[in-house]
């Protein structure tokens, strides 16, 4: 076979993934023309196309060199180095991509009042993460049993099939409209950019590492957030304590109001309401939190 000299992506064809994927593609400056059959994207202006396919197909192609990278989620990365994945070449998750939040827990049926994982102790448990269950089951010294189903999980306690689930949760609303509740989590997963443990020695290795330098760029500049703020002089020391990391923060006259300064910092990450209200109390007032559009330090 000779040597692809375009980079191929993996990513989810219909869900979750799917937008969040395509959108951190495109601020990374890739854009795609859409195929009619929806299987493959071409890329426009860089040699870079998509692969959309099952998400749990991704690791396997990326394994087999079909597909260079894949964005996928952590749950099926590491489901696939569990069981999949034990004989071909090893992955690696290259970056967090900070969408599709999800954990994988166990849930219970919601009268059960659960305190550890010893209480799984001889129950059936279903699931469509058998290698990352049976791992956490091992390492408590668990044994349970089980079941594999490759959907719809959450119905099994009620069809009798089950005791307990394994499986994602994301709003919970899925274990509420089973009468399940969330017992333990075993892993806390989102998007991650997967790709082979090293990399090819090649153009695509040089493009690849083109494609993580641009995505670093685009994921600081996701999460920096500028706040703005009034406070008073003598507030100042405490209100600057509780910022948020960053850099050196600016300060700036407010006419007609000497004792007050007006405060500008970059924020690393997500302010939260809490942070916010922990500010206030210190001292400030008319706050802003303003995403970051473009940065150049
Ligand atoms: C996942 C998971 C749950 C649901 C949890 O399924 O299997 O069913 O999402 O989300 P919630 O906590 O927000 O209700 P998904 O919709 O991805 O489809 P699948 O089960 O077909 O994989
Ligand atoms: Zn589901």
């Amino acid at each position: 076979m000779k040597p692809r000299d375009r980079l191929r992506i993996a990513m989810q064809k219909s869900g979750r993934l799917t937008e969040p994927a395509l959108e951190l593609l495109n601020r990374c400056g890739l854009t795609f023309r859409q195929s009619r059959d929806k299987l493959f994207c071409f890329g426009e202006g860089e040699p870079v196309d998509l692969l959309l396919v099952r998400d749990d197909d991704i690791p396997g192609l990326i394994a087999q060199g079909v597909c260079d990278l894949g964005i996928v989620g952590r749950n099926v990365l590491n489901e696939y180095r569990l069981t999949g994945g034990l004989a071909g070449p090893a992955l690696a998750e290259w970056r967090p991509l900070g969408f599709g939040r999800c954990r994988l827990s166990v849930a219970v049926p919601q009268e059960l009042d659960y305190r550890d994982a010893s209480q799984l102790q001889g129950q059936r448990i279903a699931t469509s993460y058998p290698g990352l269950l049976g791992e956490w089951l091992r390492e408590r010294g668990v044994d349970a049993s089980v079941v594999t189903l490759a959907g719809s999980v959450e119905i099994a306690p009620r069809l009798g099939t089950a005791d307990a689930i394994c499986d994602l949760v994301q709003s919970g609303g899925t274990l509420v409209a089973n009468q399940l509740r969330e017992a333990d989590v075993l892993l806390e997963s989102e998007a991650v950019l997967a790709g082979p443990q090293a990399l090819p020695s090649d153009e695509r290795g040089d493009m690849i590492e083109l494609l993580l330098k641009r995505l670093d760029g685009v994921i600081q500049v996701r999460e920096s957030r500028l706040l703005l703020l009034q406070t008073s002089r003598g507030a100042l020391d405490a209100v600057i304590r509780l910022l948020p990391g960053g850099p050196q923060p600016t300060l700036l006259p407010v006419a007609g109001q000497p004792d007050q300064l007006m405060l500008q910092a970059l924020c690393a990450g997500e302010v939260s309401w809490r942070q916010l209200e922990e500010i206030k109390k210190a001292g400030a007032r008319e706050m802003f939190v303003l995403p970051v559009e473009k940065m150049l330090a």
